[in-house]
């Protein structure tokens, strides 16, 4: 049997004194003097730090908070303006909900961003994950907060052998088998926090954990044994060309089109990905093309090579050209960069 409530004050006890400081946190002793978490922000935090680190959504985080201070300046605010701020954070199905969450919000909410976990489900692009983590850090609802993280912690804690995807949904309910009423926004994220500090991927440092001694996968010394996982299939591969079409200091891109992977977001010509293809109809001008390189990118369901060709033009033809590539998705970085500084 496990001892849920000191295995909840220990954690809590571990957050108030090494918990994470986060720009978007009240962090304990804050609160305890009264300030209150801003769900606008919390989340934003929330959406962009999906799939990522801190570390990495930390920059992005601040930079809408400051050109976007409210739900309805992001409501607002061009969808082109917010798509190109989310450049380099990938997921783009995520920028576009996001903006349109915010109308909804704006529209429905009379601007005021709800905290309940059930209004949460409701809108755009806000799944289990983040309503429960909304909900538990600004209204104190007592959710199941469930992150890679906190998979990660549950498993070890408890030895869990189902392997995943296949068992994540028993593993969730053993997650929720420690949830309890007293300070819920705390617990949860003490328990990413623990995931992504103590109990990482490959070397835990089960020395320095609150819950090492309730720990099954410790006591075996198989710690990273856990979670489970089910065998991957290898990756599909897709193939396709790039054209980095140059004058002097700016390259031609384009807007994708809305539906699909990197939907309405800037990117240079390319043609259709899947087998290599046989020709370069999809190339702007016939003329001059150069290959320079070769860029990989890993997405979520596959790998995509890239043959990458370059060609300048002294005058620009008609459309849309970029001297500053920070607004073009990461795939597309790359390929302007191999084009450019091969
Ligand atoms: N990862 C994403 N959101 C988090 C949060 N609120 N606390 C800790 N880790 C997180």
């Amino acid at each position: 049997m496990h001892h849920i409530l000191e295995m909840r004050a220990r954690l809590l006890r571990w957050y108030d004194d090494q918990g994470r400081t986060l720009p978007w946190r009240v962090r304990p002793d804050d609160r305890a003097r009264g300030v209150v978490p801003n769900p606008y922000a919390v989340w934003l935090s929330e959406v962009m730090s999906q799939q990522t680190t801190l570390a990495h959504a930390t920059p992005y985080w601040e930079k809408f908070l400051a050109a976007f201070p409210t739900v309805t300046d992001l409501a607002d605010a061009d969808r082109e303006l917010v798509l190109s701020m989310w450049a380099g954070l990938g997921y783009y199905a995520r920028a576009r909900n996001l903006h349109k969450c915010a109308g909804v919000v704006r529209d429905e909410f009379n601007a005021v961003f709800p905290t309940d976990e059930k209004t949460l489900l409701g809108l755009p692009g806000i799944g289990p994950y983040t309503a429960a983590t909304i909900a538990a850090i600004c209204a104190d609802e007592s959710t199941n907060i469930v992150d890679g993280n906190v998979e990660r912690v549950i498993s070890r804690v408890f030895a869990f052998s189902e392997p995943l995807p296949k068992g994540r949904k028993d593993l969730r309910a053993l997650a929720g088998t420690l949830v309890r009423d007293e300070r819920p926004g705390d617990y949860g994220q003490a328990l990413m926090d623990l995931g992504a500090t103590i109990c990482s991927p490959k070397s835990p440092t089960c020395l320095l954990c609150p819950w090492a001694k309730f720990c099954a996968a410790h006591k075996a010394g198989e710690e990273t044994a856990y979670p489970k996982k089910d065998k991957k299939k290898s990756t599909p591969v897709r193939r396709g060309y790039a054209y980095v079409l140059r004058c002097g200091d700016k390259v031609l891109v384009e807007k994708r089109p809305d539906k699909g992977l990197l939907g309405g977001m800037l990117g240079v010509p390319t043609s259709a990905w899947g087998q290599t293809p046989d020709d370069h109809s999809a190339a702007p001008l016939k003329r001059n093309w150069q290959r320079v390189g070769d860029i990989k990118h890993i997405f979520t369901h596959f790998e995509l090579r890239l043959e990458v060709f370059l060609a300048e033009v002294d005058e620009p033809i008609n459309g849309h050209w970029v001297e500053d590539t920070s607004s073009l998705p990461t795939v597309f970085r790359k390929v302007v960069e191999a084009a450019l500084r091969p």
